[in-house]
């Protein structure tokens, strides 16, 4: 006889083997063997439940930026459950949406000025690719409906994010996903841009492949171009000297939105709260996540320009403007989170501390060139990635390798992708730590040789 689910409730001990739970993103059979577990965490450290510290290179998956709970983020979170723990945004509100909406928009750059929050960058991605759709609809351009994506980019794992993204896997299996969709070519190569620190000269003139997709599809077809402007999952690709600027200039030309998908390049990542601030380039749209709570509580959101929203500011004032919105949208508990986060790293100024850790971060991170099987190096604010030769016939087992013995060996929580070792270290991070992820790293690189 089947039991109940009433009398499983009452049963104490359920059998943990580690079956039940379909990892993410994960090889479950190789993880289950060898299970990498953490069970709590502070600064720049993880402890695992043997209480075996792991440095943190890789800020988790580039989400704690300020560090791992801290103290005053995590009383924000306790104080705001006991207080009000969950309100609906439709139709209600709660004041601390509106107090995040504001400190996020008076961090972005121009007239980057409305926040429509979402709980994941997978759905700011969605959001902002529907609100470019719905937007030339209400401003009468209903046939700009086409999304312009980039070979090798990320952009979550919606319908949308997959459709407009460009790595192989994420597509591949899921059908014939959105339709409308052309990818520009991705900004890398190898031969021009090796072991560069920051942006590479070479790749400015990567951007006119956008306007190669609007002489076959025409400007009147194509609602927005989407980008992130350093790619981070697909390995790390900072973009070419002039390459943002010039893609702005072509969007421009044609009536093109530009999104901006700064989900791991927002709040200090590369020395400014967004990238676009970086490279002096407005954008029409950014999407967010990650960092904006450091992780805490999941949180995302789409910027956008003062234009966007108020063309749908239109009609009875009593009709709801965008029918589109997630239940946990503002969650009060992420919006706690975030203004505690945006307190730290305003207090401890954390964006100009990457910014002046960069050169240093990036010497650390060269310095592993010329170890076996290193065929390029990138860094780019406190973001790097090393490039491993694929043992024949095993793409991904190099790099697999090394994220296991980096951890279990090693105390470093790195992340592989394929064989490129991924590094984005919270922005609290010390110049002696910057030196013993380099020394670890380098024992990592030599052990998978
Ligand atoms: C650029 C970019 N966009 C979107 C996402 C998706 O975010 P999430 O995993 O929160 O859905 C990510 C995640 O790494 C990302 O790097």
């Amino acid at each position: 006889m089947p039991s109940s689910s009433s009398a499983v409730l009452k049963q104490i001990d359920i059998p943990n083997d580690l079956e039940a739970f379909w990892m993410p993103f994960t090889a479950n059979r190789a993880f289950k063997q060898r299970p990498r577990m953490i069970s709590r965490a502070k600064d720049m450290h993880y402890y695992t439940p043997e209480n075996r510290a792991v440095l943190d290179g890789t800020a988790g998956l580039w989400c704690t930026n300020a560090g791992h709970n801290r103290d005053s983020i995590v009383s924000a979170i306790q104080a705001q459950a006991a207080e009000l723990d969950f309100a609906p945004n439709f139709q209600f509100g709660h004041p601390k949406a509106f107090a995040v909406a504001s400190r996020i928009a008076a961090l972005a750059p121009g007239d980057l000025d409305h926040v429509f929050f979402t709980n994941s960058g997978s759905e700011a991605i969605d959001t902002a690719l529907k609100i470019a759709i719905a937007y030339n609809n209400v401003r009468g351009q209903a046939g700009r409906q086409r999304l312009i994506g980039r070979e090798r980019g990320y952009h979550g794992v919606g319908f949308g994010g997959i459709s407009v993204g460009g790595i192989v896997s994420n597509r591949k299996y899921f059908g014939s996903l959105l339709n409308g969709v052309d990818h520009m070519s991705h900004t890398y190569s190898r031969e021009h841009q090796a072991f560069t620190k920051g942006e590479p000269d070479w790749g400015a003139h990567l951007a006119d492949d956008l306007d190669r997709i609007v002489a076959l599809h025409d400007a009147s077809t194509i609602a927005a171009v989407v980008v992130e402007p350093m790619a981070g999952s697909t390995g790390v690709l900072p973009p070419p000297k002039g390459y943002l600027q010039r893609l702005r200039a072509i969007c421009d030309k044609h009536g093109i939105l530009l999104i901006f998908d700064e989900v791991i390049s927002g709040f200090g990542r590369l020395g400014a709260a967004f990238a676009a601030e970086r490279y002096g380039v407005i954008p029409d749209m950014i999407t967010f996540a990650k960092g904006v709570t450091s992780g805490t509580v999941p949180m995302g959101g789409v910027l956008v320009r003062k234009g966007i929203y108020d063309a749908f500011m239109n009609g009875p004032d009593r009709m709801i403007e965008l029918f589109h919105g997630y239940t946990y949208s503002a969650h009060p508990l992420a919006c706690a989170a975030a203004l505690a986060t945006l307190d730290v790293y305003r207090d401890e100024g954390l964006f100009e501390r990457a910014k002046t850790l960069e050169p240093i971060w990036a010497d650390a991170i060269h310095s592993l060139k010329g170890l076996p099987n290193v065929l390029d190096i990138r860094t780019v604010g406190l973001v790097g990635a090393v490039d491993l030769a694929s043992k024949p016939d095993a793409v991904g087992a190099r790099g697999y390798d090394a994220l296991e013995r980096a951890f279990h060996d090693e105390g470093l929580m790195v992340r592989s992708t394929g064989d490129t070792l991924a590094l984005t270290p919270p922005l609290v991070i010390t110049e002696d730590q910057i030196g013993e992820v380099a020394e670890k790293m380098g024992r990592v690189i030599k052990a998978v040789a």
